[in-house]
């Protein structure tokens, strides 16, 4: 086996807010990578002979404090590659050691959730006698989470779910594509890239430069990739590095897929659209007789989102991303995405489809969900003519088809659809798509791929966070629907 050490080998160091399940986590997580675990807070207690409170009256906070730097500082050296790390533990230098040799989790927990969790517990958690106390001090960390966390993910869900979702999560950091080095190690690499960003990043090994768009989806375009990995001489061990858009990203991991049976890859997505939603999942392809019609699941290694690759995004591209987010926080229930900084933006929304993925990774089932809004929006999409509309302008339209139609067949409160609309124009999106051919629309929809047993069944929501999918519509209100945002 080969050597590599790469970011990707660097110890896995859990943090969160009390009741975000670290420890129960951490060895789901070790076990999974068939590695060992430890919590801070015992190896400190352990060390010292004394529980936290006991250290706690001997030596006051500042000693505690001052064990446990001692104690990380150790573990990082040479301790276990999964570790747990106290709700109070990241304050200097311990954050810079972390910085330097560490993945930061955070598991991300809401109030209510921690609070229902522990507060059962409080004659072990000093901090959890005090309800009021204890949400200031969730509100106080989620800060000190943000900015010392390299992934992001939602610890509401069950031990295990989480500790897969650890695995899928992409890592998103300001900055992270700076050093694309350190992901990749000693192993020779590709960096296949989207000439409108090739500027803004590093580039690893042998660079091929790909003007982004549909048409680096094909079947010359990828050819192209795979000769240049054939002239890289790039063997099993070694790995693509893809850097652009959602078009990179899934033709760059196509062609690593299928190349020599299937080589790594690590997805750099500059885009909203990427950073959200097309490089998280494995889905990868090319268009050929239709859109997406020739692909593979591949997961990437390592999906490295920096923020600040946003920036140079035209402000058309920006909105059509946010129509995906849009979309992810109707399903999840996330009510923060119009005030939420890029990087925010980011972890929530990927981290729904990690967890949405890694639940039902070859969708069977929920998987689904993804599909809010796509029905009809696929249809409105290819009916105004491929490249009238983009793809998340034509979500957008096909969200709110959607909520009209959850309101009619599921009963969802109209307000959803009054103030989903709003949003959508406040970020400048489209909800109708004046002049679109109705009977096109139905007919393109009659023969979407996702029909199932000769049924077009939809993703409708009961309420904002419940999503239903498989849903069959009568064909008179599919019409009515899209005469809607015609
Ligand atoms: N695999 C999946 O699960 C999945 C999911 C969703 C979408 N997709 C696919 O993703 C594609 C759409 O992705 P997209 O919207 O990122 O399109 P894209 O790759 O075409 O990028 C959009 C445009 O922005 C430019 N660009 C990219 N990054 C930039 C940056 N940082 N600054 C300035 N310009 C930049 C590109 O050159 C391009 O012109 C579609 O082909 C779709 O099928 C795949
Ligand atoms: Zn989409």
């Amino acid at each position: 086996m080969s050597s590599v050490t790469t970011a990707c080998d660097r110890p896995l160091v859990l943090v969160g807010f009390m009741g975000a399940g670290k420890t129960t986590v951490g060895r789901l997580l070790a076990a999974r990578l068939r590695t060992s675990f430890v919590d801070a807070d015992d190896a400190i207690c352990a060390q010292a002979a004394m529980d936290v409170p006991a250290i706690f009256a001997a030596e006051g906070e500042t000693g505690f404090r001052e064990r446990e730097r001692v104690v990380i500082a150790g573990l990082l050296v040479d301790g276990p590659r999964v570790i747990a790390l106290g709700g109070g533990a990241l304050r200097e230098p311990t954050m810079t050691l972390l910085a330097q040799g560490a993945t930061v989790v955070w598991l991300d927990v809401d109030a209510d959730t921690a609070w229902s969790r522990v507060s059962t517990d409080a004659d072990h958690r000093p901090l959890a006698r005090d309800e009021r106390r204890f949400r200031a001090l969730h509100a106080e960390r989620a800060a000190t989470y943000a900015a010392a966390a390299d992934r992001y993910v939602d610890a509401t869900a069950a031990p295990e779910a989480v500790a897969a979702a650890i695995l899928g999560s992409p890592v998103v950091r300001p900055g992270a594509s700076r050093d694309l080095r350190a992901f990749v190690g000693d192993r020779n690499a590709v960096t296949v890239v989207d000439e409108a960003v090739a500027h803004l990043v590093d580039q690893v090994g042998d660079v091929v430069l790909v003007h982004g768009g549909e048409e680096a989806k094909s079947v010359a375009g990828v050819e192209r990739l795979w000769r240049a990995l054939a002239d890289a001489r790039l063997e099993r061990r070694d790995v693509v590095v893809a850097i652009g858009g959602g078009t990179i990203t899934d033709v760059a991991g196509f062609a690593a897929a299928s190349f020599r049976r299937g080589i790594s890859w690590i997805a750099v997505p500059t885009t909203i659209v990427g950073q959200v939603d097309a490089a998280i999942g494995g889905k990868t392809g090319i268009n050929v007789a239709a859109k997406n019609d020739v692909g593979a699941f591949h997961l990437p290694e390592a999906v490295v989102c920096d923020p600040d690759l946003l920036v140079t995004l035209p402000a058309r591209e920006r909105a059509a991303g946010l129509a995906e987010a849009v979309k992810t926080a109707l399903l999840s229930g996330w009510s923060g995405l119009e005030a939420a900084e890029p990087l925010e933006l980011v972890r929530r929304t990927s981290a729904y489809k990690v967890r949405v993925v890694t639940e039902d990774p070859t969708e069977r089932g929920i998987r689904a969900f993804l599909n809010l809004g796509h029905t009809i929006g696929h249809g409105v999409e290819a009916a105004a003519g491929y490249g009238e509309l983009l793809h998340g302008e034509a979500v957008a339209v096909g969200l709110v088809a959607a909520l009209w139609l959850s309101e009619r067949v599921r009963g969802l409160d109209p307000s959803v659809a009054v103030e989903t609309e709003a949003l959508l124009v406040r970020l400048g999106l489209p909800v109708r798509a004046p002049g679109v051919d109705v009977d096109q629309v139905l007919a393109l929809i009659e023969s979407d791929k996702k029909r199932v047993a000769g049924r077009t069944r939809f993703v409708l929501l009961d309420a904002v966070g419940a999503p239903v999918h498989g849903i069959e519509v009568d064909p008179a209100l599919v019409r009515a629907a899209v005469e809607r945002v015609a």
